[in-house]
């Protein structure tokens, strides 16, 4: 059973027992979380302009399409005002900004049959715990305009528990961050880089899709075996994510069931304190 709580008052200890568990959180719209979304508008609109980001795919090359997101992207991501409407939308949310720890916000696109490669890359049913994520990790997801079924994520909740054939016994964190993630930028129409894959046909039907109006926000376990959907829509999805980790969890073992991850290395060190920005305890990175 996958349980998908709505608006769910439930407190943050017994909502990340449940994540844990395979359960999805759906929330209306928080004041941060439009104020992230309105953030990210801002800084979009003004690179794509004269165009309406989610159209600007049909105006531009790939190559210029690619480079406005080059910029863009990275200067969302390491933007401090990003880092501060993070913390908030986690406040909002009813999170101990004490306990609590994310990576930056990640600015997301996906284009409609179009650019398949790099920055825009379309993944195919994954965990990003097969990325070196720790097991407690939860995501945040938020779309920053309209999204529709033909453009979401798509969840796979049979699998949540169950082992999927996968290739991340190859993958190692440490060795990423040293060669792969910067040679993004390079790659428009083919991917090259070594990533985590899936090594075995799955039933993708019945999956489960989540829609919310912008700012809305899914909250699901980092273990979720999950999809982003082939882009039919005619435009291009944004939204934003990030990802969080409480001291406590991480500190105790506690987490989603590990039926299939077998990547070294761990994505811990990346995760910054709500309150102040300061690392984990090298002690708990491990
Ligand atoms: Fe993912």
């Amino acid at each position: 059973m996958t349980v998908v709580y709505f608006d769910s008052p439930i407190p943050d200890d017994e909502r990340r027992r449940k994540l844990f568990g395979g359960d999805l959180f759906v929330y209306s719209p928080t004041p941060a979380s439009l104020a992230l979304v309105a953030f990210a508008r801002e800084m979009a609109e003004a690179a794509f302009a004269p165009h309406f980001p989610p159209d600007a795919q049909h105006h531009l090359a790939g190559p210029a399409y690619v480079d406005v997101l080059a910029s863009l992207k990275p200067t969302f991501i390491n933007h401090p005002h990003s880092k501060e409407l993070v913390r908030r939308v986690l406040t909002d949310l009813g999170v101990d900004p004490e306990q609590t720890y994310f990576d930056v916000p990640r600015l997301r696109t996906m284009t409609s049959d179009y650019l398949n490669a790099g920055l825009t890359l379309q993944f195919e049913p994954h965990r990003d715990t097969w990325f070196s994520a720790p097991m407690c990790q939860l995501n945040y997801w938020l779309p920053v305009y309209d999204v529709a079924e033909e453009n979401v994520m798509a969840f796979h909740p049979p699998y949540f528990d169950c082992a999927v054939a996968n290739s991340s016994r190859d993958y190692d964190y440490a060795e990423w961050v040293a060669h792969g993630r910067t040679s993004a930028a390079q790659q428009i129409d083919v991917e090259t880089r070594k990533q985590p894959q899936i090594e075995q046909d799955i039933e993708r039907h019945p999956d489960v899709r989540v829609i919310t109006p912008p700012g809305g926000i899914v909250i699901f376990s980092g273990a979720h075996l999950h999809t982003t959907v082939p882009n039919t829509s005619g435009r291009t999805r944004f939204s934003i994510d990030f990802r969080v980790v409480n001291r406590t969890d991480v500190r105790d073992g506690i987490g989603a069931p590990n039926v299939d991850s077998a990547c070294t290395g761990t994505t811990l060190g990346d995760f910054l304190r709500a309150t102040d920005l300061t690392p984990l305890p090298a002690d708990l990175i491990g």
